[in-house]
């Protein structure tokens, strides 16, 4: 009996091994940990329940059937984040680089199931040399059978994907399909075709960190949501960003204990909008302030930096911010903010949680490159999330809501529940410079004439109060009390229930 149990014990020993002492010290030496490592330190302690330790594969071509590494080369199971469930996968690179095989594929499929039958979030770890070669299209096959769970996965439970080594091909498929994908900087890298493909097509030199790496993710591609310095980072801050998420779209958000009255007044704010409407002025200063305990969890933070995108708490329940950075480009929409929001607006309203929105939007920026690349579809993707989003909507007009972007950014007519303005606001069609240049044309050469007209437009529309007299705007808030009211407007909406027509699905534009 004894010798039973022991075998038990050394087969778990031989699993945990994974590829081996030798290869886990060159896992450590490119300053990685590995797979199981990186579970420690993602879940609770002590909370890891692992599926299918013992699984092998059943390839046989190219003599791989001499090594059959328990595990075939992904960590699977369940454990808790601050006590709430979640399911995750983490391949290791010490067994055949990671590569996915068929019953490697099958590894993630099975605990993807479990997370939508019991709805949990899943959280890959991705560190992968791709494709088991050794196993031609059943690798592939494999591949297609994660990527269909994850389109079935989407907008049921979140998932998130974490880069944490190599990621290349087809494979990238699987992440970039998932809500969120963070990247581990200098030991990650995300490409369809790696630098070698890339010489031969288009006799491009370029290293791999420059193809696919977290700057290059993160700052241009827009592939990736955000980076850390290395996997203990990158594994507390998905932690932190599952405290702010539900399990799944059946359930609400969690709510946690704060530290901070809703009542809180701030009169810092009463002068945060400079004098000089053209001058720039932080918005995430009024995000931090409005935030329980001032926290932010700010998403893709390095792209399109004129929009600000992220979690906050009000009351302890999760609210997803969006918010126009008069600092970058004046604050303005154009093809990179619109689809960064409208991405961050849709995972909003597929988990029921609330939106802030917090405008102050010139308009859109002009020019052929915008217009060449679509900014008429992209910025159609932003008034499109917003109309569609059937969750509690509280929008606060800190400054400028010019022409289509005034209608964009979570407007009364797309059903925003509460509309709020600062006394600073101005609504209008256009600022008052360019409006007088097309109303007053012929008198643009005498400076007296157009400056009358200039103010005379100014005092008409740089208000909130033409839009307060239609019932655009519900009401006219001080800045010091932002956070009550705002508070005190998602409160009020908690037993909102709101519903689309019934369609198949819609036909957003794409
Ligand atoms: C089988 C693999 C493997 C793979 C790596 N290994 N990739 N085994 N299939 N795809 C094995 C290596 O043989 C080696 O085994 C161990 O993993 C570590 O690999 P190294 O090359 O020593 O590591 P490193 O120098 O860090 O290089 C990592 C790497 C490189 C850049 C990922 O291994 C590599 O280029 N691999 C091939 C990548 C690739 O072309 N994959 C297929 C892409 S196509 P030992 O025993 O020596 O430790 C694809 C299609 C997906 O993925 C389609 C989805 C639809």
């Amino acid at each position: 009996m004894t010798d039973i149990l022991q075998e038990l014990e050394d087969r778990r020993a031989d699993a945990r091994a994974g590829g081996g002492a030798k290869r886990v010290e060159a896992q450590h030496t490119k300053g990685k940990l590995t797979a199981r490592e990186r579970i420690e330190l993602l879940l609770d302690e002590g909370s890891f329940e692992e599926f299918d330790m013992f699984v092998k594969h059943r390839a046989t071509d190219f003599g791989i059937d001499a090594q059959r590494p328990p595990g075939d080369g992904v960590v699977t199971g369940w454990g808790t984040v601050n006590g709430r469930m979640i399911y995750v996968f983490a391949q290791d690179f010490t067994v055949f680089g990671g590569s996915l095989s068929e019953t490697h594929a099958q590894k993630i499929c099975k605990i993807m199931d479990m997370a939508l039958q019991n709805g949990a979030p899943v959280i890959g770890l991705n560190d992968s040399g791709g494709a088991r070669i050794q196993e031609g299209v059943a690798s592939l096959a494999g591949y297609a059978e994660v990527f269909q769970r994850n389109i079935m996965a989407s907008g049921v439970v979140p998932q998130i994907s974490v880069i944490m080594g190599p990621c290349a091909g087809g494979a990238v498929y699987s992440p970039a399909m998932t809500d969120f994908i963070f990247m581990v900087k200098d030991s990650s890298y995300m490409f369809v075709t790696g630098p070698d493909v890339v010489k031969t097509v288009t006799n491009e030199v370029v290293t791999a960190e420059e193809l696919g790496g977290a700057s290059t993710h993160t700052k241009k591609s827009s592939v990736a949501d955000g980076a850390f310095e290395d996997d203990a980072e990158a594994m507390m801050e998905v932690r932190r960003l599952i405290d702010f998420l539900p399990a799944s779209n059946r359930e609400k958000p969690p709510v946690r204990p704060f530290f901070d009255s809703p009542d809180r007044i701030d009169h810092s704010l009463d002068t945060l909008i400079p004098d000089n409407a053209n001058a720039p002025y932080d918005m995430k200063e009024l995000i931090h302030k409005l935030a329980d305990e001032g926290d932010f969890y700010e998403i893709q933070e390095e792209y399109a930096k004129n929009i600000l995108t992220g979690f906050i708490r009000l009351e302890g329940s999760t609210v997803g911010v969006v918010a126009n950075q008069p600092m970058v480009l004046a604050g303005c929409l154009d093809i990179d903010s619109s689809r960064k929001a409208a991405r961050f607006v849709r995972f909003c309203d597929a988990f029921s949680i609330p939106i802030l929105t917090l405008v102050d939007v010139p308009g859109f920026l002009p020019g052929t490159a915008q217009e060449y690349g679509g900014v008429i579809k992209h910025g159609a993707k932003l008034l499109y999330a917003y109309g569609e989003a059937t969750v509690p909507k509280v929008t606060v007009i800190t400054r400028k809501a010019y022409g289509g972007a005034y209608d964009v950014m979570a407007s009364k007519h797309l059903r925003g529940d509460f509309n709020y303005a600062w006394p600073t606001a101005e609504i209008a069609v256009m600022g008052a410079k360019g409006a007088v240049e097309i109303l007053y044309r012929s008198e643009l050469g005498d400076a007296d004439k157009i400056a009358a007209r200039t103010k005379d437009y100014e005092d008409r529309f740089a208000n909130p109060f033409v839009a307060a007299e239609r019932g655009f705007i519900d009401e006219v808030i001080q800045p010091y009390n932002t956070r009550k009211r705002v508070c005190r407007a998602f409160a009020s909406l908690r037993g909102k229930k709101l519903e689309n027509p019934w369609k198949k699905h819609d036909n957003l534009p794409l």
